[in-house]
């Protein structure tokens, strides 16, 4: 059977889901349409952010999230984001992260003009132990 690379197959969608150009919106604008259509409280916990500034930080932290699939190793900046997104801080309930995954595939299926059922599970596999982290995290900030 043929191997396959799940840190890489992740990455390579994503990259074709960035650059795809379309006439609707693009693929981290279609994601937080979608992320927010999916509840209330998540459209309101994003009410006064600066969605441009926004993007840019996603863009970045997915890298660092495929990295800790990688390598499984915390670190600093994994750290500052859990933090933000505590109990503490912006309160992002453990349960939103699995609709955080599913919207962010739900863009990828639409943006990646390649996306198929193994892509999917690419993407589910690399995200998943930053996913873990940021879960375990939210009652220690
Ligand atoms: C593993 C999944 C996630 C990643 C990688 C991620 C990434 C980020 C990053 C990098 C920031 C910017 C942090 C900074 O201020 O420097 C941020 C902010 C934020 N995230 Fe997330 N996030 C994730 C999941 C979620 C979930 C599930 C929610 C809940 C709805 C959420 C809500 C927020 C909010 C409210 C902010 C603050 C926006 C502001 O500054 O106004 N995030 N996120």
């Amino acid at each position: 059977m043929r191997m396959k690379d799940y840190a890489e197959m992740f990455n390579e969608s994503y990259q074709r889901a960035l650059a795809f150009r379309d006439e609707g919106p693009q693929f981290l604008d279609r994601f937080y349409e979608i992320f927010f259509s999916k509840s209330p409280e998540i459209a309101e916990l994003f009410e006064t952010t600066h969605m441009g500034a926004q993007k840019t930080m996603l863009q970045d932290s997915l890298f660092y999230m495929r990295d800790f699939f990688i390598h499984r190793t915390a670190n600093d900046y994994m750290e500052r984001v859990a933090k933000v997104h505590g109990k503490a801080g912006r309160n992002a309930r453990p349960e939103l992260y699995d609709v955080w995954l599913e919207s962010l595939i739900e863009a990828a299926r639409e943006c990646d003009p390649v996306f198929t059922d193994d892509i999917e599970l690419a993407w589910k596999i690399a995200l998943s132990p930053g996913i873990t982290y940021m879960k375990h995290m939210y009652d220690r900030y």
